[in-house]
């Protein structure tokens, strides 16, 4: 995505030039199929968290509707549950529009340092604001690294620069050292350090590879609750920072598209948390078991270690993995093939989900190689 179209009207007779950078960003529509199981979002896909979000549902107090939102006392319990007091937080609606509030206040006409892959939230929004961008690609290994995440920052001028752990699409989950050397280049070069956690929930001890990091005065966390608490559907996502960081951030009113319907969600989900991690774990296990099985059915299939709640398989050919993507779609399972992106010559990612659909995409994915085999 290059900015290189000159500002033209969107159509005939206005006169208001479009932001350059929209020409080259293309519209989003996300679709979804009746009974499809989809392992490609990785959205949190568990009969438990239908069950507890219609409970809340049912419960939700009118005022709820009606009125206008209060914050604080969500500010509190997020506060309480990422380790931090509720000055350091502004919520909003979802990562995704924390993203677009962070490179509109902080790198717009500036520079983004940031691993290719990463979330596309993040090169759309700055191609809209005029953002240069520096991506990093993946080591020898195929495996995006710290280092040369810090050499690129410090190559140029100060940037805001942007670390997802644990990564996606790969699942790589950065060690907390590494975070914390990264971190105190960034602020030594006078640039602006964004760790986005989308997925931490699902690693067990990647927690304590930010919670320090993130109190320093030059990081800011982007912490989601659409994967891990079921509720991407709802929008809703923490931006973690100093309170100096928040009193500007806080000017554009992020907190202004959450619905109070959202924030009695995300406060009744956090009530649950013991649930939540009960979740986590399941799937934690689910991952290992979906890599052993898949590894022991496709020889020359390789699970890479993930924190997320999903497993990327390097897998022998590109032409193979889209193979089994077809399969399993074609048996109403959507995964997300990542062959040709940067590190991930052939290579499919499968979200995880509760156990009995884990054990579907398995028996699936052994009459793949069934057929593979027979071929
Ligand atoms: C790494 C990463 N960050 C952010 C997001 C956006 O999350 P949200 O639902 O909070 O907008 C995604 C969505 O897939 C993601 O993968």
């Amino acid at each position: 995505m290059t900015i290189t179209e000159p500002a033209s009207s969107v159509i005939p007779g206005l006169c208001l030039p479009p932001v350059p950078g929209a020409q080259a960003v293309r519209r989003h529509v996300r679709t979804r199929r009746p009974g499809e199981v989809n392992l490609k979002s990785c959205e949190l896909l568990h009969p438990e968290v239908d069950a507890l979000h219609a409970g809340l549902l049912r419960a939700i107090d009118p005022g709820d509707v009606v009125f206008y939102p209060l914050y604080q006392s969500t500010l509190d319990q997020v506060g309480a549950h990422l380790g931090v007091p509720s000055d350091r937080i502004l919520i909003s609606a979802g990562s995704d529009s924390a993203i677009a509030l962070l490179i509109t206040a902080f790198a717009r006409g500036g520079r983004l340092v940031i691993h290719n892959p990463s979330y596309e939230g993040w090169q759309r929004y700055a191609a809209l604001n005029g953002t240069a961008i520096d991506f990093v690609t993946p080591d020898a290994d195929g495996e995006p690294a710290v280092c040369d995440l810090l050499r690129a920052v410090t190559a140029g001028p100060p940037a805001m620069v942007v670390l997802t752990q644990p990564h996606s699409p790969t699942g790589r989950v950065f060690d907390g050292d590494e975070i914390a050397r990264l971190s105190a280049a960034v602020a030594k070069h006078g640039s602006l350090l964004v760790l986005d956690t989308c997925y931490l929930a699902f690693s067990e001890s990647g927690e304590q590879t930010v919670r320090e990091v993130a109190l320093a005065p030059h990081v800011v966390r982007v912490n989601s609750f659409s994967k891990a608490f079921g509720v991407a559907g709802a929008r809703l996502a923490a931006v973690v920072a100093d309170p100096r960081l928040e009193g500007y951030l806080a000017r554009w009113q992020p907190e202004g598209a959450v619905s109070g319907v959202s924030l009695a969600l995300l406060r009744g989900a956090l009530s649950s948390v013991t649930l939540f991690q009960g979740i986590w774990e399941e799937l934690r296990g689910g991952r290992q078991q979906l890599a052993d099985r898949i590894q022991a059915d496709l020889p020359g299939w390789h699970a890479r270690p993930s924190g997320g709640n999903f497993v990327a398989f390097d897998v022998p050919t590109a032409a193979e993995a889209g193979a089994a993507y077809s399969h399993l779609l074609e048996h109403g399972i959507r995964t997300r093939d990542l062959s040709g992106l940067p590190g991930l010559t052939a290579a499919l990612r499968i979200g995880l989900a509760a156990t009995p659909i884990l054990d579907q995409v398995a028996r699936t994915m052994a009459r793949f190689a069934d057929l593979r085999q027979t071929a």
